[in-house]
């Protein structure tokens, strides 16, 4: 193998793991791994530290690279990103538009399940971290693109299936959405603030599209103890609404 891996282990009641390229050592509190062992090794075989605890090796999932991978701004939450799948129905046969790229967290989900994604960023320098964790995912259809959506979509003469947009300026994108969406495609928008999510509503009512919902997906995890079973009483917070529209 010659791209990241998980390690994982469970340790005094509880999982320890590391995301590691398989070169160079690893210092641990359970001793050094020699990661260049790696190199003939598979998924779901064990790798031991010199003291001899044993650490499972297993292929980065996308829920890894939420975890693991470089962060260049606030990537989207897996419950969302989760919504956002489901919601436009997104399968194998679809290409997506997304803006902005940011850490390219949510184009790692699109690109795991969609035919091809394409996505833009107006940042130089976070479109460098999204490509280095996207090359460390091996998906080879997620094409990064410098620039501004606003003006972007504009010159675009190629349509998709899907296009999802968490850029602040999302409304003055969704005019240009019909141009570039298949008739039946979905547009999803991810909006931190209620005022953003009303400027994305508004613009959507003026575009000819149906089918309109705009909702927010609370997780509730559940903990379990000796004490009993609950709902966690640390939860993620507010994180963003989801507008979704049909064309
Ligand atoms: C919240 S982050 C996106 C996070 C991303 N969805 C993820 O999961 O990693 C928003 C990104 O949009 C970019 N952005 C903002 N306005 C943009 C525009 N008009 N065109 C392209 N990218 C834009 C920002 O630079 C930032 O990186």
């Amino acid at each position: 193998m010659d791209t990241p891996v998980i390690l994982k282990t469970f340790h005094k009641g509880k999982i320890k793991e590391y995301f590691v390229m398989p070169e160079g050592d690893l210092h641990t509190d359970l001793g050094i791994i020699r990661l260049d062992e790696l190199k003939v090794k598979s998924p779901g075989d064990i790798i031991s530290t010199h003291l001899g605890f044993d650490f499972v090796i297993q292929k980065p999932k996308p829920p890894d690279f939420f975890k693991h991978a470089k962060r260049s701004g606030a990537p989207m939450m897996p419950k969302d990103i989760g919504q956002i799948i489901s919601s436009t129905g997104l399968s194998c046969s679809d290409s997506v538009l997304d803006a902005g790229t940011g850490s390219g967290i949510l184009a790692i989900y699109l690109g795991s399940i969609a035919k091809k994604v394409v996505s833009y960023e107006i940042r130089e320098e976070f479109i460098n971290i999204a490509r280095q964790n996207i090359i460390l995912t091996g998906l080879s259809n997620i094409e990064l693109r410098f620039g501004d959506i606003v003006t972007e979509i504009q010159t675009l003469d190629e349509k998709f299936d899907v296009i999802t947009l968490d850029t602040i300026d999302a409304a003055r994108v969704v005019p240009q959405v019909p141009a570039v969406i298949y008739p039946g495609g979905y547009l999803a928008v991810y909006s931190p603030f209620f005022e953003q999510a009303k400027e994305v509503r508004d613009a959507i009512g003026k575009t000819g599209f149906t089918e309109v919902r705009i909702f927010e997906t609370i997780e509730r995890e559940i903990s379990f103890s000796d004490r009993g079973t609950r709902p966690s009483t640390t939860r993620v917070g507010h994180t963003g609404f989801i507008t979704i529209a049909r064309y």
